[in-house]
């Protein structure tokens, strides 16, 4: 779960530049009838949600809301929520049960669900009578005007998917940092079997590559040091009216902001090309990271999974990053327990494991989605079966994770410092290139700042973590 400190970003300036600063109420009128009325949100599932959950809180401010970090504190409060795996709507159930504590106390707070779960279960949620709107991801402007009407009683609903909404021209409300997500695209026309997002965030669009060189700048001028641009498969961006791939748009970011970092996630292993692993050697300030979800080894289940690629693609096209750039990290995303998967098939995918070795990688237990093809094939790999498989994929990959780490005791790595370490005041932590986690001792005389890029010689090393010294 995450919260949202107050923002930094000059939010005025940028709505100035754009058409629908001009329809937006003046800001008298905003006070009229939303003074003091303060908006708390809370997002779940993934990054794209995290950048979501920025941009209804960029539409709020522009509406003249304020945002607060407190749920106790809030006049309106939002649950970005994620379907994408049975525990995850589950924990939003316990979420709202909780909730009604708040709306005993406050019987004028206005609660809202936001999200893949918003667009999923639609009305159903509405049905709870403590849920006042529900609202999909691709309706967000009108999340204004519904949580208006709601203040004065009246339920909303809006979970229309579009073809071309990308929130272009609003401005993310960031929580100060040095670190930002920036979707450059929306929805997925992949359809694995077993996955929800094309139902719960539609078809896919990208955003227009000026667009976001432009919000990258501003980043950059605001005092960000790193970007990641996020879409459920970055590498099949296309913005059609400058005939740009991802691999251009990478290039055209890399360019325009040399100082700072970029990385992208998540990228399917069909659309891996050549051309994007060039580019990735061509500038030092794209990170040498890749997160490539193999999801299984064995080509029988790749193929009920709809993932159109086999095990030896995946692994050829692995070979080719890792001869184009030896130090690259990679992680995956794999699912234990799809229905039919066997023990051939399970040692097929601890296989593929071995054989890439991975940095890291998400393991998840298959959950069975409604309306998904796979849901149509039951789900008959028992819980305890699902479970034993899953820990040993665990067990291979924490070995490989600790393998990687060690091999980096010695080296001289370049760190962007984030700040105190969260275990010990004296030592401050920061990230790799490569995405590592890296823990230095810290003193008021070490001479760096937040958002430095500072050389840590490594000594000592976890599956999770680098520990190391800074040099000059
Ligand atoms: N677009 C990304 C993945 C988004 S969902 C991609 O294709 O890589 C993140 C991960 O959740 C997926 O990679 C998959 O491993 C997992 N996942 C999705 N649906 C699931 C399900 N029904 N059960 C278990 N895991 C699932
Ligand atoms: Fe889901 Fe597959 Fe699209 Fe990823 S590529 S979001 S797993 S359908
Ligand atoms: Fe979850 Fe939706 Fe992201 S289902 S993983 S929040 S795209």
């Amino acid at each position: 779960m995450l919260t949202f400190n107050l923002p930094v970003l000059d939010i005025a300036a940028i709505s100035a530049q754009n058409a629908h600063a001009e329809n937006e109420p003046t800001p008298t009128e905003v006070k009229k009838f939303t003074a003091l009325r303060k908006l708390y949100v809370e997002t779940y599932g993934c990054q794209m949600n995290l950048n979501d959950s920025e941009i209804v809180m960029g539409l709020m401010r522009r509406n003249g809301y304020e945002t607060t970090a407190k749920p106790d504190d809030a006049d309106i409060i939002l649950l970005n929520t994620c379907a994408v795996r049975d525990n995850a709507e589950r924990k939003i159930h316990e979420r709202l049960n909780h909730l009604k504590y708040y709306k005993k106390r406050n019987r004028d707070l206005v609660i809202g669900i936001l999200g893949c779960m918003a667009e999923r279960l639609r009305g159903d949620l509405l049905d709870k009578e403590l849920v006042d709107m529900v609202i999909g991801p691709d309706e967000y402007r009108s999340v204004p005007d519904i949580v208006k009407r709601a203040s004065e009683g009246e339920k909303g609903i809006a979970v229309r998917l579009s073809r071309v909404e990308t929130y272009d021209d609003i401005l993310p409300l960031r929580a100060e940092g040095i670190s930002a997500w920036v979707s450059i695209m929306r929805g997925c026309d992949k359809f694995c079997s077993f996955c929800v997002v094309p139902f719960t965030r539609g078809r896919e669009r990208s955003r227009k590559l000026q667009s976001v060189v432009d919000e990258i700048l501003h980043l950059r001028d605001n005092g960000f040091r790193e970007v990641t641009l996020l879409g459920q498969n970055v590498n099949s961006y296309r913005d059609e009216q400058s005939g740009s791939d991802f691999s251009d748009l990478l290039v055209a970011c890399a360019r325009s902001a040399p100082d700072m970092r970029l990385r992208y996630s998540t990228s399917h292993p069909y659309d891996m090309s050549d051309k994007l692993i060039e580019t990735m050697t061509a500038y030092d300030n794209i990170c040498k990271y890749v997160h490539l979800p193999a999801q299984s080894g064995s080509n029988r289940i790749l193929q009920l999974m709809n993932r159109n690629y086999t095990a030896e693609h995946y692994i050829e096209r692995v070979n080719a990053i890792k001869k184009a750039i030896p130090e690259c990290a990679l992680s995956t995303d794999i699912i234990v327990g799809f229905p039919t998967e066997t023990e051939d098939d399970h040692r097929l995918t601890l296989n593929l494991m071995r054989e890439v070795r991975y940095d890291g990688a998400y393991m998840f237990n298959y959950s069975p989605r409604e309306n998904t093809k796979s849901w149509k094939m039951g789900d008959d790999v028992s819980q305890e079966t699902k479970s034993r498989r899953l820990s040993e994929i665990i067990e291979m990959q924490n070995a490989a994770s600790l393998e990687k780490n060690l091999a980096e005791i010695g080296k001289i790595l370049e760190v962007l410092v984030e700040g105190a370490s969260k275990r010990n005041a004296a030592e401050w932590q920061g990230r790799s290139d490569s995405n590592k986690v890296v823990i230095f001792a810290h003193n008021e005389n070490s001479g760096y700042i937040v958002g430095d890029y500072i050389k840590v010689r490594i000594n000592r090393a976890t599956s999770g973590t680098l520990f190391g010294d800074t040099v000059k």
